[in-house]
């Protein structure tokens, strides 16, 4: 079984538990990297052509306007293929109760006919949203998996969870 663990994630100004701090890594980041310990598999980082701002406030103005109009923001790279992967772990923060609207543009870019996606979070109260349900409408012949909602300030303390939901 190879595995993939596909992720979006921003650092840069946050709000972390109440107040906003300045991350030098992405919460979503911090459990790609416990989850690839845990369960191995490749990491694969999905990035915008043209990331959203530093700042807080602005970053908050440019993902509503694109989620807004159903955007689907140009990549930077993408695996050559998803062929040999059997399992594909998907992450990303929880926007307004779905996805960044980056990760609709990988879901799109391949066909995850027969694939495994298991769907992890991070978020500041909503959990996993409506995520999994508009995973599973992108790739409609995947088997989509129970997802994992990690709180984002808990990212660094994810172990368990990670180990108990894999
Ligand atoms: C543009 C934006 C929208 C967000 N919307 C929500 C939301 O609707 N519900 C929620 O629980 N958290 C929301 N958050 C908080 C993030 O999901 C949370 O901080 C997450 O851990 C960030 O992950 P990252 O550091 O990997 O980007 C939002 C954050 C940003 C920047």
């Amino acid at each position: 079984m190879k595995t993939l663990i596909a992720f979006y994630s921003r650092a840069d100004e946050n709000y972390m538990a109440g107040r906003l701090e300045m991350l030098k890594v992405g919460n979503t980041e911090v459990v790609a990297e416990k989850l690839q310990k845990i369960a191995g598999g490749e990491l694969f980082k999905i990035e915008q052509v043209m990331p959203y701002s530093k700042g807080y406030n602005d970053c908050v103005e440019e993902a509503k306007n694109d989620q807004r109009r159903n955007a689907r923001p140009e990549l930077t790279h993408y695996p050559d293929s998803i062929d040999d992967y059997d399992v594909i772990y998907l992450g990303y923060p929880n926007y307004w109760g779905t996805m960044p609207m980056a990760v609709f543009t990988f879901l799109e870019h391949f066909d995850f006919s027969g694939k495994i996606i298991k769907p992890f979070c991070t978020h500041e109260g909503s959990g996993l949203g409506n995520s999994v349900r508009d995973i599973k409408k992108l790739c409609p012949n995947a088997e989509v998996k129970k997802g994992l909602a990690i709180h984002g300030s808990n990212a660094s303390r994810s172990d368990e969870q990670l180990e108990e939901w894999r």
